[in-house]
């Protein structure tokens, strides 16, 4: 395969998944997304033309470009719409079995050249990368919420991923205006490894009745310049999101700094999952966040 990466494939339009072509698009590159049904590449389109619909209104692209980014994105509910891609980037449920299928479907379906980035937040890649014959085309390509905002993406090798892919995946997501860092494959890569456990440090401190979940966030706010305190962070990525990581990592590692406190799960029995059912730490039915009680 010559030149860079024009074809790009993305599996899932969810949150994260509607960010990668969105920003894919934006960069001038042929996008393919594929969802399971009409009805959840309804809702994944419905989310790519609202945020492009707030860069409109803050000026940063005009109406034109806006409908030239939608130009370039195929939405599909058919796998092998996939098959012809330089690279399919899966932003699916974080379940390795499901990740597994689909990349076994892939492994069938796509050129010996096509790359295989896993946006998995906590699975290791090389469970992914054993279970494909192309072991040495399997790389992590890791976003952050909200993708079109943050710079950065982690590039994850296995043991087994070929220099010539990262190299190739490395420069696809600088050509897609990004920062990359290298990270070894291993459960949480940089970002959460380290931003899990305070997560999760935060969720105990409320247990403990250190501090209310306002004067918690206030305080990494105010005192560390965090854009948002934990709980607010907490409900913005999903407690549901944050409990699987969570259980995923524990899993991994077996050291108690990633097991799930019990509010947290209680949380989630309660479909408090964050801004995405409208309750988490913080109620969003009003004007403005109101912390809940727990
Ligand atoms: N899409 C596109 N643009 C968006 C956006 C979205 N969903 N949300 C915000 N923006 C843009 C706004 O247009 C605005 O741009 P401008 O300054 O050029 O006008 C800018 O971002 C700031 O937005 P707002 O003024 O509306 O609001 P804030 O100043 O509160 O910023 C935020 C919002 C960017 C989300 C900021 O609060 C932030 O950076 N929060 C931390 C987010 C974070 O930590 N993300 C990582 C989560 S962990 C993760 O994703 C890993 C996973 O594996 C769990």
């Amino acid at each position: 395969m010559k030149g860079g990466i024009q074809k790009v494939g993305v599996a899932g339009c969810g949150l994260m998944g509607s960010g990668i072509a969105e920003i894919s698009a934006k960069a001038g590159m042929d996008v393919v997304v594929r969802e399971i049904d009409a009805s959840a590449v309804e809702a994944g389109r419905g989310r790519i033309e609202s945020s492009l619909a707030r860069a409109v209104k803050k000026e940063k692209i005009t109406a034109e470009e806006r409908d030239t980014i939608l130009s370039k994105i195929r939405f599909v509910t058919a796998v092998e719409e996939l098959a012809d891609r330089d690279i399919v980037i899966e932003a699916i449920i974080e379940d390795l079995e499901i990740k597994n299928e689909l990349f076994g479907k892939l492994d069938d379906l796509c050129g010996p050249e096509t790359i295989f980035a896993t946006n998995t937040s906590s699975l290791t890649v090389t469970d992914m990368a054993a279970a494909v014959d192309r072991s040495d085309r399997v790389v992590g390509l890791h976003f952050f919420n909200p993708v079109p905002v943050m710079k950065l993406v982690e590039v994850v090798r296995t043991i087994a991923t070929s220099d010539e892919a990262f190299e190739r995946t490395f420069e696809f997501a600088r050509a897609l205006g990004k920062e990359p860092i290298t990270a070894k494959d291993n459960s949480g890569f940089v970002v959460n490894l380290l931003l899990v456990p305070y997560m999760l440090d935060a969720i105990r401190q409320l247990e403990r009745g250190v501090a209310s979940v306002e004067d918690i966030d206030a305080g990494m706010k105010l005192g560390c310049g965090h854009p948002m305190g934990p709980f607010t962070l907490c409900d913005f990525v999903g407690n549901d999101t944050t409990y699987r990581i969570a259980e995923i990592m524990y899993d991994e590692y077996r050291e108690e700094r990633y097991a799930p406190p019990p509010l947290l799960k209680r949380m989630v029995a309660m479909g408090r999952y964050g801004r995405k059912t409208g309750i988490g730490f913080y109620d969003y039915s009003g004007d403005q966040p109101v912390p809940v009680a727990v």
